[in-house]
């Protein structure tokens, strides 16, 4: 049976994909997505998604050895340990530590998809292959559809998530999907932007405004299509491998 294929166009709308009992997927390419992989890559232990600064700090006082990291407006705000520059959380900075991590939108999914009855994944370009088969897989062995999160910035969409999505549905079998149009819009931005994801995402309008605060690096090492090989899953309480 072919497998239904949503793409949601806003961090809010998770909700949708949780309510159709759908296989989870969040991207938030620039850049919560690409730390989250970038961390556990480096040997993080775990990483806590937490929505505003005041529980992220809560949540530091109970766990003093954990590593508090985030941003707002792209920057590390005052009194954390890390910002959401995926350079940051180096094998030395975070191996076998736990990370307490808050962000502007991408962590707001997290907290709509605490209640998802399925699994709940998180990626981005670089980890889009092996993204796209575990979907397939787990789409397959629960007999259920999947939805595909572009989490955008401030309600809107965002270039980068959008084209990523695609890009992970064309490491799926797509004679076996059947699309949204929100889908297929997807897979039809991703083969247009073809060579030119980097280009693309710098032009982006977050990726102008990260280079604008001087995190130019952030946005060319976010777009590194399939450096890792892991896929971190969310238990609706942490993210792990
Ligand atoms: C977000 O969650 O809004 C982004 O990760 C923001 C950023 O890191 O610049």
């Amino acid at each position: 049976m072919a497998i239904e294929v949503h793409v949601e166009l806003r961090t809010r709308d998770t909700t949708n994909a949780v309510e159709r009992g759908d296989i989870v997927f969040i991207i938030d390419v620039l850049r919560y997505s690409s730390t989250i992989i970038t961390a556990l890559a480096n040997g993080a232990l775990e990483i806590i998604p937490t929505p505003t600064i005041k529980k992220a700090k809560q949540m530091k006082q109970r766990n003093p050895n954990y590593i508090l990291a985030g941003e707002r407006k792209g920057r590390k705000p005052k009194g954390f340990d890390l910002g959401n520059s995926p350079s940051e959380f180096t094998r030395t900075n975070i191996h076998g530590r736990g990370i307490i991590l808050t962000t502007t939108d991408g962590t707001k999914a997290f907290e709509l998809a605490k209640e998802s009855a399925r699994p709940v994944l998180v990626g981005g370009f670089l980890n889009a292959e092996a993204v796209g088969k575990k979907l397939y897989e787990l789409a397959d062995e629960n007999n259920c559809g999947v939805s595909l999160i572009a989490c955008g910035k401030k309600g809107k969409l965002s270039i980068e998530d959008f084209v990523c999505t695609g890009r992970i549905l064309e490491m799926m079998p797509v004679e076996e999907l059947a699309p949204s149009d929100s889908a297929l819009a997807a897979l039809v931005a991703s083969k247009g932007a073809r060579e030119k994801v980097a280009e693309l995402v710098r032009l982006s309008e977050h990726g102008k405004y990260l280079e604008r605060i001087g995190l130019a690096k952030d946005v060319e090492f976010c777009t590194r299509i399939n450096r890792y090989s892991h896929v971190p899953i969310f238990d609706g309480d942490r993210i792990r491998l």
